[in-house]
Formats: C-alpha cells, sequence, structure tokens
C-alpha cells in the first residue's frame, strides 16, 4: 500500500466529495463508452438513502472514487475509478476492499456489479472474490453506437 493514501467515506450528498470524485470522474472513463457521470447525476444518486461515495486520496489531491447504492442487506457497486496516472498501484483494490468493508459494516450481505466485459476491472474483481452470474449480450452501446456485453458478478459476503 502506498504512503498517505486516505480513504473518505461519504453517506450523505457532499458538495466537495462529489467535485472530487468529478475530477477523478472526467479522466478516469474513456468517452468512446459514454460510461462517465455528470455531476447532477451523482448528486441525484447521493440524494438516495443508502447510498455511499468513497474518495480516495494522497494529500488533498483525489485519485480515485467508489459509489456503491444499497437496498435493505444487498448493494450494488455503481462506479469505480482511479485517475489513469495513478492506475497501478493499489488505489482500485483499496477502494474495492473499503467498499466491502463499509458494507459489512452496515450489516449487508452481498454486493452486485454489472461491468463491460472487456473491461481491466473484470480481473481486480475477480482477484477479490467477485463470482461471475451472468452475460448480458449488447447491453450496453458505446458512443460510436458499437454495442458491448455486460458482465454481472456478485460477491457473497457471509460465504
Ligand atoms: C479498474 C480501475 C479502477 C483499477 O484501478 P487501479 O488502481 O489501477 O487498480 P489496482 O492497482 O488496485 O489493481 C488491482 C488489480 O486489478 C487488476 N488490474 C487493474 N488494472 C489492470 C489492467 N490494466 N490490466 C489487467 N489487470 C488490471 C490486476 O489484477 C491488479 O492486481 P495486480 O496489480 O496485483 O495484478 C481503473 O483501471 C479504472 O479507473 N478504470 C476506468 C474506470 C472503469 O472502467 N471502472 C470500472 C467500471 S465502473
Amino acid at each position: 500500500m502506498m504512503p498517505r493514501l486516505t480513504l473518505d467515506c461519504f453517506d450523505y450528498e457532499d458538495r466537495n466529495a462529489m467535485v472530487d470524485a468529478m475530477e477523478v470522474m472526467v479522466t478516469a472513463f474513456d468517452p468512446s463508452f459514454g460510461e462517465a457521470w455528470t455531476l447532477p447525476q451523482l448528486s441525484g444518486v447521493m440524494m438516495m438513502p443508502g447510498t455511499w461515495l468513497t474518495i480516495a486520496r494522497i494529500d488533498a489531491a483525489p485519485l480515485g472514487f467508489a459509489l456503491v447504492r444499497s437496498v435493505l442487506d444487498e448493494c450494488e457497486l455503481l462506479l469505480l475509478a482511479v485517475d489513469p496516472a495513478w492506475r497501478g498501484r493499489g488505489i482500485g483494490a483499496a477502494l474495492l476492499q473499503d467498499s466491502l468493508t463499509t458494507a459489512r459494516r452496515k450489516g449487508i450481505t452481498s454486493m452486485n456489479l454489472e461491468v463491460r466485459a472487456a473491461n481491466n476491472a473484470v480481473r481486480l474483481y475477480e482477484k477479490t472474490g467477485f463470482e461471475y452470474v451472468h452475460r448480458r449480450p449488447g447491453y450496453y452501446r458505446g458512443n460510436d453506437g458499437q454495442l458491448h456485453d455486460a458482465l454481472s458478478f456478485r460477491i457473497d459476503m457471509l460465504a
């Protein structure tokens, strides 16, 4: 783990945290897939009860974030992103582990996620213990109109 990495969790609509997440959002997602959210989209989901946003920082600089929404004892990882300049140093894995720890603390027993089949993040999810559930052919449409399969993963935190 790298020095000075802090993970701050917000389970309410914190303007500064959302601005930090947007700073990472605009660099992290390849525009051709149209996967990045806008600030109003992020703000809208943060207003929903059971949502939390975790910001990874070194010193004050935001380098990554994770966004999770929960309903009762289940939750969904909506977004996970790390600044391209800071990838491959364990920040994504740290955010994912922290999201699982937060979920357990809240009494949540499983986490689900959906990811584009060709996304490198699949390796991270499998390595963390997520299990493949199913494939949805052509589920995502990129900005270029191309269709991409989605893979669903789930981790049972009671197992
Ligand atoms: C997915 C993402 C968050 C990973 O962040 P990261 O900080 O680079 O991840 P880590 O350094 O913690 O890597 C953890 C593991 O993930 C896997 N991994 C991460 N990036 C990878 C890559 N480019 N190629 C292959 N495996 C990769 C590896 O197994 C790695 O473990 P290892 O280094 O011990 O082999 C980052 O690549 C990202 O922001 N991608 C764009 C946004 C996105 O598509 N998010 C997922 C869907 S919301």
